[in-house]
């Protein structure tokens, strides 16, 4: 499986320099470690859970699981019999234990260039216990479940750790509210992107009413006020909460400096019934809260992510198991050391923000840099400017971004020095090879390693991954697999593939980390990782192994659509658009895009008597943007009076996706009802964008 020499040839290298500093320093090294944590997982991750404090140990097995759903129940298992508490690992541990009270959790830049915060340990965990004691004041228990819908503030890693630390499983939305129960609803009055003013808390009750409706009601809404707090009584109101001047958060806040230009604040409608006003919560809590001990396999929290029949999974994660595989990744992984400033660009509100913005970095008491704001404002220079900012030594974004900042060439990124820079790293989506060269060369100055790390939602952290010092790297291969993971390739009839070989990537057996159920429906969760080949966890995508044993992603298998690195279920979309009383039908494909990866390319057919306009067009648009969120906007949608479908019924998509980029060479469509549908299509082909 691994090979004991790594290749020479055709592979590139970090410096020599981080080799001197690095915890895995060579190939040889790392396979060594591997094979133990493949052979010996107790004795691997029992070392590495050497390092955080347990209430009491566990009993048994560190690890016990059933990948065979022929066998029975699908379960995983991690230090069972244990207790301990994540915010206390994070927090108390680093102040008290490991003396970093003073050390500088993160800096918080906002989206306006000059508005920025510094919070440190001890300012974090005095803040997270307060609002830890603000929940449980508002009759949070352990288990109960707590949507947040905020932007990246600190206030959004403190609501976090603070259900965390009295047990309660965080839920964070970035699209539609999911309608199943949840107690309170932690949001934000707004923020902004770049120019544009995002409305938050007019989002959240529409979102609310939509719960209401369904029956699942939101019994309380805490809003922090992150625009809105430096503007005077009026954008609140009169019902505006009482004593908002004298709030010590907010002065705290000012005095900092944080958010400083005057801009126009989101008006928002206040429901005092339902909301409360986060300042004046917090105001008067205590600081000190006892955390909860919780057993290792309890929740931690829900992410809803795509599924490819349309409704979205809730990927639910546990204690014990997720930070012991987070602070192990991004410690290994990033190279992680005590004086490094580190920074993920992603969202907290996907899986990559919790578990390499929040968890990993926490868990190693690293400091990061948490951005508000957009690669490309004011400047496409913002990025570089930030590095040289912080003197950011690892940097982790999305192949999108840099696609995107590609575009502008190598000057915007050249103003800057960016000298701190060790070690690059990018998630979501393969990288293509050109995108992977400019990265190298022009922003890391053929100095810094690229970790290219492959992983999804479902697996908690990274499992393909190369080590910036011990791998050497192949342009778009996410080379080998993470301490404890053993990956496969399957045929389609199920059959291992040895040596150079394409197929379904699948996993053969658990890490600490690995998602433990679908929130609410465990069947689901068996049919979709491991029905299709029993004894094995299916990714959905599909890879290939080169001749040097490197693997290589090569996009989903499924319905999934990849769009800047997010998935989206084709049927999601198309569920979103026939909710629209006009479309009597819509299918929904891929269309290549330079920088997004993938972009949305929708085929509506209306319904009888409705005729095609723009208004139309633009409702559609956002119809999808408010069931699914902003990364589903629909780039295309082309009236299609009638669909390509073969005599039975079926859609044939492989049609539709020709169609959308033109693509004349159409293979065999003998098994169409009607071959004329094609030829309008083709006529009618969008070809800019909506
Ligand atoms: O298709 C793979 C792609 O993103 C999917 C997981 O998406 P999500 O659960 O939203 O999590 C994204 C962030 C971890 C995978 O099934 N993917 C993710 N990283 C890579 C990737 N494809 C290729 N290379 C990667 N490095």
């Amino acid at each position: 499986m691994i090979p004991d020499k790594a290749p020479k040839e055709d592979v590139f290298h970090g410096s020599e320099d981080l080799k001197k500093e690095a915890h895995i320093t060579s190939f040889e090294n790392y396979k060594e470690l591997y094979m133990k944590s493949i052979e010996n997982p107790d004795e691997f991750w029992g070392d590495v859970a050497k390092d955080f404090f347990w209430k009491t140990k566990h009993t048994g097995q560190f690890l016990d699981y059933n990948f065979d759903v022929t066998k029975g129940e699908i379960f995983v298992k991690c230090m069972e019999g244990a207790s301990t508490n994540i915010s206390y690992n994070l927090l108390d541990r680093n102040v008290h234990e490991r003396k970093l009270g003073d050390k500088v959790a993160f800096y918080w830049e906002g989206n306006e260039p000059g508005d920025e915060l510094t919070v440190t340990y001890r300012e974090l965990l005095q803040r997270v216990c307060q609002f830890a004691n603000v929940l449980k004041s508002q009759g949070v228990k352990k288990g109960d479940r707590v949507s947040i819908y905020m932007p990246m503030v600190v206030e959004l890693v403190v609501a976090m750790l603070a259900c965390a630390r009295i047990g309660a499983v965080h839920s964070i939305v970035r699209r539609s509210l999911p309608s199943s129960l949840f107690l309170p609803l932690i949001r934000s009055d707004g923020f902004y992107r770049g120019d544009k003013l995002i409305n938050l808390k007019l989002l959240a009750d529409e979102a609310l009413q939509k719960c209401r409706d369904k029956g699942f009601p939101i019994e309380k809404c805490i809003m922090l006020k992150h625009l809105s707090k430096e503007a005077e009584e009026t954008s609140l109101g009169s019902q505006s909460p009482p004593a908002k001047r004298s709030c010590p958060d907010l002065q705290q806040e000012k005095q900092t400096g944080r958010v400083k230009k005057t801009r126009p604040v989101p008006q928002v409608p206040w429901n005092p019934e339902v909301d409360l006003c986060w300042h004046a919560l917090v105001r008067g809590a205590s600081d000190e809260c006892e955390p909860e001990w919780c057993g290792s396999e309890d929740p931690l929290f829900i992410l809803y992510t795509s599924g490819s029949t349309g409704k979205p999974k809730g990927v639910l994660h546990t204690v014990s198991g997720y930070m012991l595989y987070t602070a192990a990744t991004f410690k290994l992984v990033f190279d992680y050391q005590l004086d490094d400033v580190y920074w993920c660009t992603a969202d907290i509100g996907w899986i990559t923000g919790h578990s390499y913005i929040t968890y990993g970095p926490l868990a190693n008491g690293a400091t990061s840099v948490l951005f508000e704001g957009l690669p490309t404002y004011p400047d496409v220079s913002r990025m570089w400017e930030i590095v040289d900012k912080y003197h950011v030594t690892k940097f982790y974004t999305a192949p999108t971004a840099i696609r995107l900042l590609m575009k502008y060439g190598s000057e915007p990124v050249q103003k800057y020095k960016r000298e701190s820079l060790k070690v690059l790293g990018t998630v979501g989506e393969p990288i293509n090879p050109e995108a992977w060269q400019w990265y190298y060369n022009v922003v890391g100055e053929r100095r810094c390693p690229i970790v290219d790390t492959f992983w999804q939602t479902e697996t908690g952290g990274h499992v393909l991954t190369p080590l910036p010092a011990a791998t050497p790297m192949k342009p778009g291969s996410a080379t080998f697999p993470f301490f404890g993971v053993v990956p496969a390739i399957l045929n389609e009839s199920g059959e291992e593939l040895e040596g150079p070989s394409e197929g379904y990537l699948v996993f053969k057996q658990p890490w600490p980390g690995v998602m433990r159920t679908v929130y609410g429906n465990h069947q689901r969760f068996e049919t979709t990782y491991f029905k299709k080949f029993p004894g094995y966890y299916v990714t959905g995508d599909g890879c290939r192994r080169d001749k040097d044993g490197y693997y290589w992603i090569t996009g989903r298998i499924d319905d999934m659509l990849n769009v800047s690195g997010h998935l989206l279920s084709t049927a999601e979309v198309e569920s979103a658009l026939v909710e629209h009383e006009a479309v009597a039908e819509a299918a929904v494909v891929g269309r290549p895009h330079p920088v997004k990866g993938e972009s949305l390319y929708c085929f509506v057919t209306l319904a009888d008597g409705v005729t095609y306009n723009r208004t139309l067009e633009a409702e559609l648009k956002k119809q999808v943007r408010e069931k699914i969120g902003a990364i589903a906007t629909p780039d295309y949608i082309q009236n299609a009076p009638a669909l390509p479908k073969t005599r039975s019924g079926k859609i044939m998509r492989r049609v539709l996706r020709k169609i959308a980029c033109d693509e004349r060479d159409l293979g065999d469509i003998s098994t169409l009802a009607d071959s004329s549908v094609v030829e309008q299509l083709f006529q009618n082909r969008c070809c800019t964008a909506v």
